[in-house]
Formats: structure tokens, sequence, C-alpha cells
């Protein structure tokens, strides 16, 4: 197979995580005889840097010429940096913003799996973790507050700033049916999180949600509030499958679930429209404290470029090789600096991209 990516590989650790994702994509190629094309595409700081904006018209057409994404990690120290001296919509961040929308990459997949090797890492006692987790959170991407008007003003003498967070009925359709089609592939049941108790949007969504519950009568849905929901993450997050949400409520959520796999570093996520074309990005910034110093973790990269295979190119058994090469990796005892536990071996990025790649 021939598959075209457009590669970002972007700023901070970007650069050096993208390089050992392409590695173990090429040995797959090499065994399965698949062709990776890559197109490089700039976006976040070393956009602006080049071209003063952090996505261009350009880029973002090259970005839709290729069948999928692939993307590292934009930004830099928002303290320091000089790419934040700027007005927010020219900052790298809205680079990530405006490619999103630009792609209608509406459904954003973040995985939380808790791998038995890193158990010790995790933050909740044994008696939570019990036998684990595995979750997927949902969350919507292009819309709610993150896409509503927004303006800071003078209002009666005080300046008031407004947000808006808006959804209708399609938008909400759209991400449920993603979610109960994933939860069919894994043990089929959804928690829908909103504040149906305050916000109106959040109502909606609850309605919407139940509709589409009626075309998936083996999945069971339940609802829940998302403060709660932000408790049962510590208190049994074992109970979740298929978490759906929605934008700023999935922004949250899915930190508070990779902190309790013990490391960002391992988690993957894919953002997907409604054909197979999709983005994917380690959960992770950019981290440009450890930049270039060859110990930053690939593991979620190699893991994006695994959930790739498996959305965009429909290649299962090739996404499947690069999943068992990674929990390989892991319980032969190999760790980068950031999931470095007693008894096991230390490697930096290179090696640990080799690993991998060996193994597939
Ligand atoms: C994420 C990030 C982004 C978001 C930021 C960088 C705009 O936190 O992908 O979760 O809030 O969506
Ligand atoms: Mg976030």
């Amino acid at each position: 197979m021939e598959c075209k990516v457009a590669v970002i590989s972007g700023d901070g650790i970007g650069p050096e995580i993208i390089r050992e994702a392409k590695k173990v994509l090429d040995k797959v190629g090499q065994i399965y005889g698949h062709t990776f094309h890559y197109t490089e595409v700039l976006m976040g700081g070393c956009s602006i840097d080049a071209y003063g904006v952090p996505l261009t018209d350009e880029a973002l057409e090259t970005a839709k010429a290729n069948d999928a994404v692939l993307l590292g990690a934009v930004g830099g120290d928002v303290g320091n940096s000089r790419w934040y001296q700027v007005a927010p919509n020219l900052r790298p961040e809205a680079g990530l913003l405006a490619i999103r929308k630009g792609l209608n990459l509406f459904a954003n997949m973040r995985p939380a799996y808790l791998y038995k090797e890193l158990a010790d890492a995790c933050p909740l006692k044994k008696e939570i973790i019990g036998d684990g987790f595995d979750m997927v959170i949902m969350r919507e991407l292009t819309g709610g507050l993150y896409f509503g008007e927004r303006y800071t003003k003078e209002i009666d003498g005080l300046m008031t700033a407004v947000d808006t967070l808006t959804y209708n009925e399609n938008e909400i359709r759209r991400i449920a049916v993603k979610a109960f089609d994933i939860a069919m592939k894994r043990r089929k049941k959804v928690t829908s999180v909103d504040k149906a108790n305050v916000l109106d949007s959040s109502r909606l969504w609850r309605k919407v949600v139940d509709e589409v519950a009626k075309d998936y009568p083996e999945v069971t849905l339940n609802h829940m509030l998302v403060d709660n929901c932000a408790m049962q993450l510590v208190m049994n997050p074992g109970q979740f499958d298929v978490v759906l949400t929605e934008n700023m409520f999935g922004d949250i959520l899915s930190d508070e679930a990779s902190m309790i796999t013990g490391s960002i570093g391992m988690l993957s996520s894919a953002s997907l429209n409604e054909t197979k074309f999709g983005m994917y990005e380690p959960s992770h910034g950019s981290a440009p404290d450890i930049a270039g110093k060859d110990i930053a973790n690939p593991i979620a990269t190699i893991l994006s470029a695994a959930m790739m295979l498996r959305y965009s190119f429909d290649l299962d058994q090739e996404a499947a090789a690069v999943e068992a090469a990674v929990q390989k990796v892991l319980t032969e005892g190999w760790r980068t600096a950031d999931i470095m536990a007693e008894g096991c071996t230390k490697v930096g990025t290179t090696e640990m991209g080799d690993l991998i790649a060996a193994r597939i």
C-alpha cells in the first residue's frame, strides 16, 4: 500500500519523537510491504519563525492533500518564548486549533490504558487500581467554548470578557455516533459526561446522546456530571470504557485520565473526521525544557502512528504489531527517563525507537 502522510514535526521535542515514529513506520513498511511517503509541513512556533503565522493556508492545503497527518508537538515556553509576545490568534496553539477546524477533525480519541509494567508509576493506591483500567476519552474537538464567539470589551464601565459555548444537535450526534461505534468494538459501555444540571448545551447533549443510543441496543449508556466524573476517575477508573464528552470537559478529563496511567509520555491520540482522514499525535506537549537531549519518550508518538495505521489505512495487523512491539520493549525492562523504575534499563529517545523498530 502507498500511504501519503503529512508530517508536522513542530517544536521542542517534536522533531525527535517524530523521527522515531517514522523509523518504526518504515520498519512496518519493510516487513509488510507498504511505502510511507512523507511530506513535511510547518506548524506552530517553527511556522511563526518562517512565515509569521502558526499555520499557513498552503500548509493546511498540503495536509488535506495527504491521507493522514502525523504530528509531534507544537508550542514553546509560554513564559519566555517570543512566540507568545503576539496576539492569541498568532501563537503556536492557534495553529493547532486552526488545523483541527480546517480539517473538520471533530472526534478526538484519547486512550488511557494502564500498562501492568508501569503500575508503580500510577499515583493511585493499589486497591483503587485493582485490575487496572483501559478507557478511551472521545472528546468533541471542533465546537463548544473553543470555537464560540469571544471578546473582551468594556460593558457598563467594567472590562468584561465573554466566551460562548454553542452546540447544535448535528455536532453532538456525529461525535456520539463515533463514540458508540468505538464502544461496539470494545466493552460496549459509553459514559456520556456533561453538566446538565446547569448548562443548556449539556441538556441538549444528553437528549441527542439518548437518541443515538437507541441505535445501539447492545451498548450500555450512562450519563455522568463532569464534576462527578473528575472524582470517579481517581476513585474507580476501571468502570470506564468509552467516555464521551464535549470539547472543554474533554480537555480537562483527558489530562486527568492520562496522569493516572503514570506517564503522559505513553499516550497516543487520534483526531478524526467523517472520512478515513485523521491527525495523530501524542497527548503530551512539546516539552521545550528537554528538547534535543535525547531523553524524551517517543512511545506516545509511535503509538499514535499505530492508530494512524488502524484508522486511516485499515492496517489492523500492522497497528497491532507496533503495539505488541511497544509492549515487548516494556516487558523486557527498557525505559526512557520519565518511566524509569528500579531494575530496568534506561535508554534515550533514539535507542527506544531502535528497540521498538527491531521488534516489529
Ligand atoms: C490539548 C491541548 C490543547 C487543547 C491546547 C494546546 C490548545 O491542551 O490538545 O489537549 O486545549 O485542546
Ligand atoms: Mg489539553
